[in-house]
């Protein structure tokens, strides 16, 4: 028999944090808590939380406020999407005429997760939802020596899947509250409180001494950096463009002049030079350099020229549109 539930309810019990949201079922005030939470410390938090229970009680309040009020009421907390999504979120709810009561609606809610909608549907309407923050990985990888890498779709998916398992159906609140508070007071990040944990006798980290090496993150793929050297060439109100070739970032865009880290021509004129884009696997460095012709140069054989006035015609990469707002307007 899995003792390990009881045992974290049993805690929870005695040393769960007072805190004001949990004294209340309103689904609005808790969504509001989530949210402020997500990259805020509880200190801190809380006096937000507060203040925009204070000047919206309502979910419909909230909705009525300008996105500047709400904004400026968030001023501080950072990540000012989650405000505006907070926001939108408020009108969406009034416009299903109230706060949703099941996982799959709340889930449609502006900035609302996976792991929002559970902790919404577990503690305002006590549906058997696990939470899966980073609390939870951390006590799970622990206590059942799972080195599966949290950040990786097969973790989300095991330690999601072993979270729902150990979750008991009427107590779903207080489990994933408990998760939450025994991973932030008591398995803590560094230094984890186990000499007086009630769960040692069954933690699998602490014996196979693996507590600071449980949970595994997978490091980054490491992101290489590519230069790449535009010529915008300028030959009486015609430029030199290619579609981008298959195989490679980009595929089927358009672009000016690659020299490819071929010598720049005599004559053109640097624009801006180092202008960093990131992609996802890429970080991207252009220089990009203007070069004024009387006559078409001989160019490789892909670039065609066209009427620089037409060029928004063309799909470009948005490194490529920010690299051509610096050209001097004709
Ligand atoms: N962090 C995010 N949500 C929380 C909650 N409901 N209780 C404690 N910490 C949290
Ligand atoms: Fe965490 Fe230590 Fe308790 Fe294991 S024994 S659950 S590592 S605090």
């Amino acid at each position: 028999m899995n003792q390990f539930t009881p045992i974290i309810l049993r805690w929870f019990a005695e040393n769960g944090r007072s805190l004001p949201w949990r004294e209340t079922h309103d689904p609005y005030a808790i969504w509001l808590s989530e949210v402020i939470l997500q990259q805020t410390r509880i200190a801190q938090g809380m006096d937000y939380w507060q203040r925009f229970m204070q000047r919206w009680p309502t979910v419909e309040q909230l909705a009525a406020a300008t996105e500047d009020e709400v904004l400026r009421e968030w001023q501080g907390l950072g990540y000012y999407s989650r405000a505006r999504n907070l926001h939108t979120a408020a009108k969406q709810i009034v416009a299903m005429g109230g706060f949703p009561k099941d996982f799959e609606t709340i889930r449609t809610l502006k900035g609302v997760g996976d792991y929002t909608a559970a902790a919404i549907a577990s503690i305002a309407f006590d549906l058997p939802y696990a939470v899966v923050d980073g609390n939870v990985y951390r006590v799970l990888a622990r206590h059942f020596g799972i080195d599966t890498p949290i950040n990786t779709t097969e973790g989300k998916k095991v330690f999601t899947a072993l979270a729902q398992s150990l979750l008991p159906e009427k107590q779903a609140s207080a489990f994933n509250q408990a998760m939450m508070d025994f991973g932030a007071i008591q398995c803590t990040p560094q230094s984890p409180r186990c000499i007086v944990c009630p769960l040692q006798q069954t933690c699998d980290a602490l014996h196979t001494g693996r507590i600071e090496t449980l949970p595994v993150k997978q490091r980054k793929t490491e992101v290489k950096t590519r230069r790449l050297t535009y010529v915008y060439v300028r030959c009486n109100g015609y430029t030199a463009i290619r579609r981008r070739p298959a195989g490679d970032i980009w595929q089927g865009l358009y672009e000016p002049w690659l020299t490819d880290d071929g010598p720049v021509p005599n004559g053109a004129i640097l624009l801006r030079q180092n202008v960093q884009h990131l992609l996802t696997h890429r970080r991207l460095l252009a220089d990009f350099y203007l070069w004024i012709v009387d006559k078409r140069p001989t160019l490789p054989d892909e670039y065609v020229w066209v009427k620089e006035a037409e060029l928004d015609r063309y799909a470009k990469p948005r490194l490529v549109e920010i690299l051509l707002e610096s050209l001097p307007v004709q």
